[in-house]
């Protein structure tokens, strides 16, 4: 089967590609708008791009042509946010700041979730949340509908402090189990089934 993405199946790209393209872990973000208001919401075209600087991407695409999504929007305005990752704990209320609330209105409290206060940005980082990153953007590629947002990573908040293994800096999977996005729109996966491959020299 060959799939032409820049003719007949160009309407199916999101489908293809985002059932294809799997397992991809979440971004819970969290932002401010200019006037103080806490936006949340989950994206999955998400990823670590780089350590040196310590650098994430995720992509949140346009409503309609030209109308951002709030948190898009709010990190154009302000520059701020917060990835908090995903574990199989919070994996409903994550689902429930998908909902679309009136700019505004805040999807944390919807959910059930309690906000913190960040270290050295504004908008707050979700308690329940394995692991916490506090970003601020470093540029935003608008292509189309889809608006790349890079940020560099100031802050690293981990809930659970067996987690690492600070004599080696491992983590340690059986206390930490974050889920992934599968095939659209309902499903996920858990990372418990995990093995071991050494890397040749
Ligand atoms: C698990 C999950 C992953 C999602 N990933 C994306 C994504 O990568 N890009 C996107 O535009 N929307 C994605 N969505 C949909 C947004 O979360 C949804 O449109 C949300 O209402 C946007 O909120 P905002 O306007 O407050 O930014 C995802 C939804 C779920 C449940």
């Amino acid at each position: 089967m060959e799939l032409d993405l820049t003719g007949p199946h160009r309407d199916d790209a999101y489908m293809i590609l985002a059932g294809l393209v799997t397992p991809r872990p979440i971004a819970l973000v969290t932002t401010m708008d200019p006037e103080g208001r806490v936006n949340a919401a989950p994206f999955s075209f998400f990823n670590v791009l780089g350590d040196s600087p310590p650098i994430v991407g995720f992509c949140p695409g346009d409503r309609e042509p030209g109308v951002p999504k709030d948190t898009a929007r709010n990190i154009r305005l302000t520059h701020e946010f917060v990835v908090n990752l995903v574990d199989e704990s919070i994996a409903e209320k994550m689902n429930l700041c998908a909902a679309s609330l009136p700019p505004g209105e805040n999807e944390l409290l919807h959910a059930g979730f309690t906000p913190v206060a960040s270290s050295v940005i504004q908008p707050p980082r979700i308690g329940e949340a394995p692991a916490s990153l506090e970003c601020r953007s470093h540029s935003i590629i608008e292509i189309g509908d889809n608006r790349l947002i890079i940020g560099e990573v100031l802050r690293v908040h981990v809930r659970d402090d067996r987690v690492f293994d600070t004599e080696k800096w491992h983590v340690r999977p059986e206390f930490y189990h974050p889920i992934a996005r599968m095939q659209a729109p309902n499903w996920y996966a858990k990372t418990r089934d995990m093995f071991e491959m050494k890397r040749p020299r």
